[in-house]
């Protein structure tokens, strides 16, 4: 039985290069995704696959079409074990590939605050994607959206920060239980508080509720700025922020300053009807910044049964993705166990990981990671 396998790497490489990425629409090989390739003398087969994300939603298929693919090349293959692993991909805004930053100082937006021009942009060399969470109008869900998307990104493997840019109503701290949390000095910069795998800041974690709702214009948003840039972030595949509500001053001087991989929208069913949406979408559009697409929220109610019942009605986010060409990225449900998950200090997907809740949250955080590396690859290909 000591027989020397006759399989030969460029045999694998082949097999592997009829692998496609399908939102890439290149394969495996020429995407210089395929590694580590080895084959033992019995005739056992393994290599790795690196992903643009840990949270790519193709992952396991991706996985088993290299497996079917090799098993047909070599059929004489003892076994094929496939390791996969990813590396997170750049936001094009590191590769001065913005667009659209320029020639917004003049309309009288934000005039009238002294905020004349762009502001002065943030660099953060050292995070690899900005993910902007934004809804017309508060309650809407924005801070649960964003929580779980954090968490849920970090258990897949990412490295991940969480800010929380709500001056008048700081949700983070309370979201993840760390009400009395105090983030430390290290070397001048403050040190983010790591829960679940997220690090996290919070204008919660640095003052009490009355200091931070006399800010006002200029003086939150270098508050704001504070949380970004005075903070040791290390290095980060997405940052999530946590955006004010509404489509004020500080949220246009934020989304011109960060160099932002792209945003998501937040609404529930029904207030996909109000103005406030569309003052949020106009002043994306307005700044260049890529939307990446509408997540809804509370968008059913599940019974015990396992029947939904819409409260809010049907399909309000996904009607109004598709009324302003945005991609739809998935719907949240209303959970009884989401309230308790948002008060008692735990994520839902923590929490209560198999409600049909986080089972949704996954997937839009799957659905949003896809868009990012897609995105990316514009850039960096
Ligand atoms: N899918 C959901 N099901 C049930 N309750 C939710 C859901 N999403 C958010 N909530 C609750 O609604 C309230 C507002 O949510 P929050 O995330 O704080 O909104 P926003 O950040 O937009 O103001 C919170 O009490 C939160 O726990
Ligand atoms: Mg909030």
């Amino acid at each position: 039985m000591s027989s020397i396998s006759s399989i030969q790497e460029s045999q694998i490489i082949a097999a592997l290069s009829t692998v496609m990425d399908p939102d890439l629409g290149k394969d495996l090989v020429t995407l210089g995704m395929v590694g580590e390739i080895a084959v033992d003398q019995s005739g056992n087969v393994s290599f790795t696959v690196t992903l643009t994300t840990p949270a790519c939603p193709m992952k396991e298929s991706i996985k088993q079409s290299c497996i079917a693919a090799v098993r047909a090349a070599v059929p004489e293959a003892a076994s094929i074990e496939v390791k996969m692993d990813s590396k997170v991909t750049s936001s094009c805004s590191h590769h001065g590939n913005h667009g659209g930053h320029h020639g917004h100082g003049g309309h009288g937006a934000h005039g009238g605050h002294g905020g004349h021009g762009a502001p002065q942009r943030i660099e953060l060399e050292k995070v690899k994607n900005i993910i902007a969470v934004a809804s017309g109008k508060g309650g809407v869900g924005k801070s649960t959206v964003s929580v779980n998307l954090a968490v849920s990104l970090a258990a897949s493997g990412a490295k991940v920060g969480l800010i929380d840019a709500d001056l008048y109503g700081p949700s983070i701290p309370t979201m993840f239980g760390l009400q009395n949390a105090r983030p430390e000095l290290s070397e001048g910069k403050l040190v983010p508080i790591e829960q679940y795998g997220v690090k996290l800041m919070s204008i919660g974690f640095l003052v009490d509720n009355e200091t931070a709702l006399i800010w006002r214009g200029p003086m939150a948003s270098s508050a704001i700025r504070q949380l970004i840039t005075d903070v040791d972030w290390q290095e980060l595949d997405y940052l999530i922020f946590d955006l004010p509500p509404g489509t004020g001053d500080i949220q246009l001087t934020l989304v011109q300053a960060l160099p932002l991989t792209g945003t998501v929208i937040v609404t529930t069913p029904q207030d996909v009807a109000l103005a406030d949406v569309a003052k949020a979408l106009t002043m994306f559009r307005k700044v260049d910044v890529p939307i990446l697409g509408v997540v809804e929220n509370m968008s059913w109610y599940e019974l015990p049964d396992g029947s939904r019942d819409y409260i809010f009605g049907r399909q309000g986010g996904e009607k109004f993705a598709k009324a302003n060409s945005l991609d739809f990225l998935g719907s949240i449900p209303i959970s009884g166990g989401v309230r308790e998950g948002g008060d008692n200090g735990k994520p839902f997907i923590i929490s209560n990981p198999d409600a049909p809740t986080s089972v949704a949250a996954r997937q839009v955080a799957g659905e949003i990671a896809r868009r990012i590396s897609l995105l990316n690859a514009t850039c960096t290909t």
